[in-house]
Order: structure tokens, then C-alpha cells, then sequence
């Protein structure tokens, strides 16, 4: 193929890929920009496939018909509720790919007995350095939260201090080789074992919970590292394609930082998460909760005109959507509204309560986002709080000591009835006291959230 349409054909899948983003950001036509990146995907992998410098056609096809076979394995055996780990595991493999290739790359110059000059031997110390630290990291991630190893922070004394350490370790490896130009084995060695290790140390102290933070993060380390080994190899896409990863990774961990008012620095070195406990029937002030049967809380349901459901983390442990589903279905026969409030970091990674929604076939233009919905909630007659916690605590508002201070919540203390479905008395990810649950027009609804609601469809159904 003559290198023009080569690179025409390059710049058309990278027009491609950044339509699919765009299309992404929307629940309406995500489906439809996941669609159009795959097929950018297939122009670059065709056109790359082409190409006079492929040295073994039967290596690329044995590797396609293993790797084709995993990822159909994997989209219908993983569930809904370990997509994270998969995505961190995925992340893991991209980012040793992006070291392996830079491994390879160094090792055919080294074989050759040239020089490397000084920017390609920059790129390719940043792909082996960034594509270590993705791999083990994401790994690590992936151990957490597929309960292989400990969610909880993992801390020693002086752990910041020693990551620094061997973090400034492996830049002057980086850095000898670099300055040397002659391509050196020890150093290369060192940059890749040390690259490795940190990618373990920067991970451990991360609360399982704040994985989601970090796995995108890692994902936008990926997309650096491809990226850069785009550099080493002269490969147009993949520089463009890493440059969208790298910083749709880095726009995605800022959304969510934002949106728990946390800083990434707080996420990545905080060891947040260590110290969560419970909380009692009476507040810390001295207020009581109240609970309410789900035969009586029916009754009101019933003849509800507006209902706002806030769905969260336990909605997602449970399983629920699809009662909340016929439980909505059922209001709406009656005559009321329903309206799904969803907080940006509802649950455990960025749009898991649409997802769980969608599955259940729940509409998208029922879903609204905090902000366009939390001025509804002072006529709202009913607001059901189904396994969300810290999303809705008001102490987010006025407690400066709290550790959710600042982060925007939703408003469903504001609505003139609230009920909360949870297990127990519980802190929710953040560990500390929720408001909302000791609030005048606040009643809790005891039990896991699946078996709550089909109560209540049953009672509804009757009233
Ligand atoms: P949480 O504050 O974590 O609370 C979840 C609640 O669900 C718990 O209090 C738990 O109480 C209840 N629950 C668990 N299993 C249940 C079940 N089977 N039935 C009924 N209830 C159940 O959840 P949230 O309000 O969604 O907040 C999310 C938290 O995660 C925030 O602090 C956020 O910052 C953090 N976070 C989110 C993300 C993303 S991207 N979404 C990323 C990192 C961190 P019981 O045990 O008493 O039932």
C-alpha cells in the first residue's frame, strides 16, 4: 500500500475513534460510539496488517484467534459486577504489551549493535517505565478487587518516602541509558524490574474501594505508554489512539475526584478507607431513626404523584434493578411519576447505576444527573433511597470535619417523605454517620434492597 493512503486511512480511523468518544458521552448514543470506534479499530488493524514491515502473518493470526476467543469468553461469562476488574486486567495487559514492544524494540537495536539517539531512547525508557507500572498496577487492582488479596490500604512507615525512592531509582536508570545512547543491559534490566515493583508499591496503599480512581488512571497510563512505544515505532495510530486513552483516563479520574471533592493525590497517597466502621440507632447527637414496615410505606407509594429514586452501591450488591423496575412500572399505572436521581459516583465505577438501570430496561430519559434533578426533590412526594449512603449524607453540605465535605449530594432530604433501604445501620464507603437517616421525614426500610422492594411491589400490587 503507498504510504499516502496509509496515512489517510490512519487519519481516518482517528477521526473515527475521537466520533466514538464523543458519542460515549451520552447513554442515548453510547452503543452507537462504542460501534464506531470498533470500526476505526478495524481500519488500523487492517492497514497495520498491510503493512511491507510484518515479519510473520501465522504469529499475528495465531495471536488474533487466541486473543478473539478470550475476549468472546470473557464479554458473556464476566458479570455486570466484576467489570471493573476486567477493565483493570485489560489495562494490565495494554500496558505490558507497550512494554514488551519497547523491550523488543531495544533488544533489535542492541542485537544491531547501533545507537539509540536521544528522543527514541527517551520514548522508549517511557514506554518499558510506564508500561511496567501499568501492568503490575493494574494487576494489583485487579487482585483487590477480585478478592485474591486484601481491599484494605496496605501502609508501612515511611511509604511515601521509599516509593519516592525507588521511583527516582528508576529515572536514573532511565536517565544512564539515555545518556549513554549505546544500548546497555544492565540498565535496561533495572528500568524494567524497578518499573515493575513500583507499579506494586504505587497500588497497595489504594482502598478497594477507591480502585475504580485508580484503575482509570491506570488506563490513562495504558493509553501514555502505547502512546509513547507509537514513538519508538514510528506508528501514527497508535500515537493518536494512546493520546486519546491517556487523556480520556486522566478527564475520567478528575471526574470522579471531583466528584467525591477528593483530591487525586488524596486518592492515590491518603490510604483512605482504612478506618471504616459503623454507625447506631442514635446519632452521635442524639437523635433516633425510625423504621417503617413496607406494608405502610405501600400505602403512600400508591398514591404518590411524584416519586424520586436514588439508587446505590446496595442497590448494585443486591441486585435490585429489575424490582425497582416493577416497582416504577406499578407506580406509573397508578398515575405517578417516577424519576431516577443518579450521583456521578453512585456506586463503585463511573455510570454503574445506568448500566444496572439499563439492564433492567429502565429508559434513559428517566435518569437524571444530580444537578438537573436536585431542584425537584421539594415536591417530590416520596423519595426512595435504595442502598445509597454517603451520596445523599447532608453533612457533605455543613460538617467541615466531615470527610465528605464539599462533595456535591443529592438532595433527598429535601422531599416530603424519604425512605432509606439498607441492611443495617452501616456506614456506607466513606465510614462515618449519615444525617439523613436520623431526619424528621426520614424512615429507614431494614433488609437487603432485592427483598425490600419485592415486598412492597406485593403490598402496592394490594393497596
Ligand atoms: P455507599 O456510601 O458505599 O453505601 C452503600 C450502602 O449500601 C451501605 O451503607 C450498605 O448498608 C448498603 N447495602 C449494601 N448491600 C446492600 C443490600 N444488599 N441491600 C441494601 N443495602 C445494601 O454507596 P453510595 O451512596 O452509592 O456511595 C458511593 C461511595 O463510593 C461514595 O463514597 C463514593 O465516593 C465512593 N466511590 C465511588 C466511585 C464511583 S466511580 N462510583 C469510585 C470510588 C469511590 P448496609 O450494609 O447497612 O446494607
Amino acid at each position: 500500500m503507498p504510504g499516502w493512503l496509509n496515512q489517510i486511512l490512519y487519519l481516518v480511523s482517528a477521526v473515527l475513534f475521537i466520533i466514538g468518544l464523543k458519542r460515549l458521552g451520552s447513554p442515548a448514543t453510547a452503543r452507537q460510539g462504542n460501534a464506531i470506534s470498533g470500526v476505526g479499530m478495524l481500519i488500523a488493524i487492517l492497514v497495520t496488517l498491510v503493512d511491507h514491515t510484518v515479519v510473520s502473518y501465522g504469529v499475528i493470526a495465531a495471536g488474533m484467534v487466541v486473543g478473539t476467543a478470550l475476549g468472546l469468553w470473557q464479554a458473556y461469562a464476566v458479570k455486570m459486577t466484576a467489570m471493573p476488574q476486567m477493565v483493570a486486567l485489560l489495562n494490565g495487559f495494554g500496558g505490558g504489551a507497550s512494554m514488551v514492544v519497547g523491550a523488543a524494540e531495544f533488544y533489535r537495536v542492541f542485537e544491531s549493535g547501533a545507537n539509540i539517539p536521544t528522543p527514541t531512547g527517551v520514548v522508549m525508557q517511557l514506554s518499558l517505565i510506564i508500561g511496567a507500572v501499568t501492568l503490575t498496577g493494574s494487576l494489583v487492582a485487579f487482585a483487590k478487587l477480585q478478592e485474591l488479596m486484601s481491599g484494605k490500604p496496605i501502609t508501612f512507615p515511611a511509604q511515601n518516602a521509599s516509593n519516592l525512592l525507588v521511583f527516582l531509582a528508576t529515572l536514573a536508570l532511565a536517565g544512564w541509558q539515555v545518556s549513554t545512547e549505546v544500548p546497555l543491559i544492565l540498565p535496561f534490566y533495572g528500568v524494567c524490574v524497578m518499573g515493575l515493583v513500583l507499579g506494586v508499591l504505587l497500588v497497595i496503599p489504594i482502598g478497594g474501594a477507591d480502585m475504580p480512581v485508580v484503575i482509570s488512571l491506570l488506563n490513562s497510563y495504558s493509553g501514555i505508554a502505547a502512546g509513547m512505544t507509537g514513538f519508538v515505532i514510528n506508528n501514527e495510530v497508535l500515537i493518536i489512539a494512546g493520546a486519546l486513552v491517556g487523556s480520556s483516563g486522566i478527564i475520567l479520574s478528575r471526574i470522579m475526584c471531583k466528584a467525591m471533592n477528593r483530591s487525586l493525590a488524596n486518592v492515590l497517597f491518603g490510604a483512605f478507607g482504612a478506618t471504616a466502621g459503623a454507625t447506631g440507632a442514635t446519632s452521635s447527637a442524639g437523635l433516633t431513626v425510625k423504621s417503617i414496615a413496607p406494608e405502610d410505606f405501600a400505602v403512600q407509594l400508591a398514591y404518590a404523584r411524584k416519586v424520586i429514586i436514588v439508587p446505590g452501591y446496595g442497590m448494585a450488591v443486591a441486585q435490585a434493578q429489575h424490582q425497582v423496575r416493577e416497582l416504577a412500572d406499578l407506580i406509573e399505572k397508578r398515575g405517578g411519576v417516577v424519576k431516577y436521581a443518579i450521583h456521578p459516583v453512585a456506586g463503585r465505577m463511573p455510570g454503574h447505576m445506568n448500566v444496572l438501570l439499563a439492564e433492567a430496561n429502565i429508559p434513559y430519559d428517566r435518569l437524571y444527573a444530580m444537578d438537573d434533578i436536585n431542584s425537584e426533590f421539594d415536591d417530590a412526594d416520596a423519595c426512595l433511597v435504595i442502598g445509597a449512603n454517603d451520596v445523599v449524607n447532608p453533612a457533605a453540605r455543613h460538617d467541615k470535619g466531615s470527610p465528605i465535605f464539599g462533595m456535591p449530594i443529592i438532595n433527598a432530604d429535601h422531599a416530603k417523605m424519604t425512605v432509606v433501604m439498607k441492611r443495617s445501620m452501616a456506614a456506607g464507603f466513606a465510614g462515618i454517620e449519615n444525617e439523613l437517616f436520623y431526619a424528621p421525614r426520614t424512615w429507614m426500610l431494614f433488609g437487603d434492597a432485592k427483598q425490600s422492594l419485592q415486598k412492597l411491589i406485593t403490598e402496592v400490587k394490594q393497596a
